[in-house]
């Protein structure tokens, strides 16, 4: 598909703006609150071994609240407008919406303060939104036969949904009644299929439709993509057996595979950007190109914890790496040009030019933002290595104030694009 024509087939397929967008603030809000409760709590994130707790709460903020909740956004406005199928409810998607924020919050209120009760409504009304976002999701998936390459990423993503949720649910009953024989190994798999399985897969799969459409370049490679996605699932399914029955050569060999997957993704999306026609790409690229660093060394020391290497340090470092350094600098890069890219979309009326995104954006929150984010990364990964608390709380902290500069270029944007709302009520119509 050209751009052009995703352009063209893009206004028509928009959903209102306040779907989305509800989806996105909501995300804007769990990333301050997941940095937050990082800075009060960051003894407890040194030595993570995972048990509930708030360090468990803050990682399922920027999981769920932050992750998910932004792909949710972006799926429901995005898919419809690549696959040209338009979504079949939005009813549903907005009980997505109203089931998972509560559920998000009352369940990282229940693993901070380990109370079961919290954690099982959250538990339940999370699992719930996730079954009926997959279920749209599939119903829109069914429909397309053209697309294969963000396809093939997405039912991956489904798959991988389905066991995350089961196996989160499992996590959760295990703390109260104990019957798993090794509920460490299943939480570990659920963190991987969790991340590498659903997160990953939807991030890597919407880059094909993303990327393009930010750098202006011509249609991505999607042989390398669809290769990229099955070896991918391949690596997830060894991953997952060899965790769940401890057997370390299966999981090297998975770790082999997420590697191979990893290079033919970057591999395509180096000619995305080698084929562009913007050349300045902004700050938003520097998180994404950083997070594509990271994504296959999040893999490197996963196998370097199962090898034992000082796998008290390599063991954390992992799970942070993999959530905050690679998905979540990738989500935050992504969200911070969509929101004004669909934001000037959805300004067009009668009589009024729409608005440009570069009037939409505030790029000095944004820049802030960068710089806070890179040193919270670094920060919190040095006192994970050398078990320094007080790395942990600074870097956490410059992660908060990164967030709440975030949510500033957020507010910006609402009142830019109410003004220029109000300018077009005002303009009487000749
Ligand atoms: C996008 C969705 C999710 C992601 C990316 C995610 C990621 C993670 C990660 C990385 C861990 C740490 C694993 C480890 O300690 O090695 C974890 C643990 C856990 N997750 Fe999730 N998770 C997600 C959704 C859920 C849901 C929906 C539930 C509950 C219904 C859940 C419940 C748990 C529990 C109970 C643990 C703790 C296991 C333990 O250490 O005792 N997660 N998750």
């Amino acid at each position: 598909m050209l751009f052009g024509d995703f352009m063209m087939g893009a206004r028509s397929r928009l959903l209102p703006p306040s779907l989305p967008f509800r989806f996105f603030g909501a995300a804007v809000f769990f990333h301050i609150a997941a940095w937050a409760l990082l800075t009060v709590f960051a003894d407890d994130a040194v030595g993570f071994v995972g048990g509930s707790g708030h360090v468990l709460a803050a990682l399922h903020m920027i999981t769920l609240g932050v992750l998910a909740m932004t792909a949710m956004g972006a799926a429901f406005q995005l898919l419809p407008v690549a696959t040209k199928r338009p979504v079949r409810s939005v009813r549903a998607c907005k009980a997505v919406f109203w089931l998972f924020v509560p559920g998000v919050a009352v369940l990282a209120h229940g693993m901070g303060h380990q109370t079961p009760l919290a954690q099982a409504i959250g538990g339940t009304l999370v699992v719930a939104a996730l079954v009926l976002f997959g279920l749209l999701v599939a119903d829109n998936l069914r429909r397309v036969s053209d697309m294969r390459v963000v396809t093939d990423h997405t039912w991956i993503a489904l798959g991988s949904l389905a066991l995350l949720g089961s196996l989160g649910a499992v996590l959760l009953a295990d703390f109260r009644f104990g019957f798993l024989p090794d509920h460490r190994a299943v939480a570990t798999a659920h963190g991987v299929i969790a991340a590498y399985g659903f997160m990953g897969m939807l991030a890597m799969g919407f880059s094909f439709i993303l990327l393009p459409m930010f750098a202006l370049s011509p249609p991505p490679d999607s042989t390398l993509g669809k290769r990229s996605a099955w070896l991918g699932g391949a690596a997830l399914v060894l991953a997952l057996a060899g965790l769940v029955h401890g057997i370390a050569p299966l999981v090297f060999v998975a770790g082999a595979l997420g590697l191979g997957s990893a290079a033919l993704h970057l591999r395509a999306m180096g000619k995305v950007l080698s084929g562009r026609m913007r050349k300045r790409l902004g700050d938003s690229f520097v998180l994404v190109r950083l997070a594509w660093v990271m994504m296959p060394l999040s893999i490197v020391i996963g196998l370097l914890a199962v090898a034992g290497v000082a796998s008290d340090r390599t063991g954390p470092l992992f799970g942070f790496v993999l959530v905050f350094c690679w998905l979540l600098s990738f989500l935050m890069g992504v969200l911070q040009r969509i929101m004004p890219f669909l934001a000037s979309m959805h300004s067009v009326r009668k009589g009024i030019k729409p608005v440009l995104v570069s009037a939409l954006t505030a790029d000095r929150p944004l820049r802030l933002h960068l710089i806070c984010h890179c040193t919270a990364l670094a920060l919190v990964a040095a006192g994970i290595l050398s078990g320094e608390t007080l790395l942990v709380r600074i870097g956490a902290a410059a992660g908060l104030i990164g967030a709440l500069s975030f949510a500033s270029f957020a507010v910006l944007l609402w009142r830019r694009m109410r003004q220029h709302l109000n300018q077009v009520t005002q303009t009487p119509e000749k």
